[in-house]
């Protein structure tokens, strides 16, 4: 799979490409990611790629031509499967669309910046908007790293046990059940036990641990977030 991230803050996503899940997926060959610096694709000599909006609104408005120049550049290079534009009156992302997105072999994110973007893009170009949230970023930049990092984090090979990706919360629409290591007994710096892990995961039962599993995903689903079930 193949993302490019288009944005005018490179920098904020270098190492993130690099280092962590994302980083390892790249070393393994499993995915590639590009950054590209919108900047790069502007003909202003000042290397501006925004301007006032048209109607006297306040703050400032991508501009349509670096979009177009960058974009039209990587579609004459490869097919893309979806070009997302991150802003925060789009489709919620969720662990389905994460799903959905990483069968994909290219897709293009494209970080929304200061007021917005000229509508046009949106109408030409842009083939799903998303949010990563009800709330506003400054940049799309941390929403397209989210997004990313849940994309690439599920791709066979990716995460070393993948058993492991399949059992996170939200991949069965419940929450993940509560997981324990050494030692067994806790002993605070206080002196205080904070308890023992549950009997049954030392009992080396597997069905019977499988089973507790269930059941405190469930109560935990139903205590934090009915509205999953
Ligand atoms: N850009 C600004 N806020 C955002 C959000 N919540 N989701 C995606 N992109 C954004």
């Amino acid at each position: 799979m193949r993302i490019d991230i288009v944005t005018v803050i490179p920098e904020l996503l270098q190492n993130f490409t690099t280092e962590s899940i994302v980083g390892r997926g790249q070393k393994k060959g499993l995915v590639e990611i590009h950054v590209h610096n919108l900047r790069d694709y502007t003909t202003n000599k000042w290397r501006r790629v925004d301007d006032y909006p048209f109607g006297g609104f306040a703050g400032m408005v991508m501009q349509c031509e670096p979009i177009d120049r960058c974009i039209s550049q990587l579609m004459s290079e490869r097919h893309y499967d979806e070009v997302i534009f991150t802003t925060p009156d789009g489709e919620r992302f969720d662990q389905p669309m994460a799903n959905e997105l990483s069968l994909k072999e290219n897709i293009i994110i494209l970080c929304g910046h200061y007021k917005g973007i000229d509508y046009r893009v949106r109408e030409q170009l842009v083939t799903k908007e998303v949010s990563i949230g009800d709330f506003v970023l400054t940049g799309g930049e941390l929403a397209a790293a989210v997004m990313t990092d849940a994309i690439v984090r599920i791709i066979p090979g990716v995460i070393g046990d993948e058993q492991s990706a399949l059992s996170d919360s939200f991949q069965d629409n419940l929450l993940a059940a509560p997981v324990y290591t050494r030692p067994k007994e806790y002993i605070d710096v206080r002196g205080r036990s904070w308890g023992e892990v549950p009997e049954i995961l030392l009992s080396g039962h597997d069905a019977k641990i499988r089973e507790w599993e269930l059941e405190q995903s469930l109560a935990r689903t139903k205590r934090l977030r009915p509205d999953l079930l």
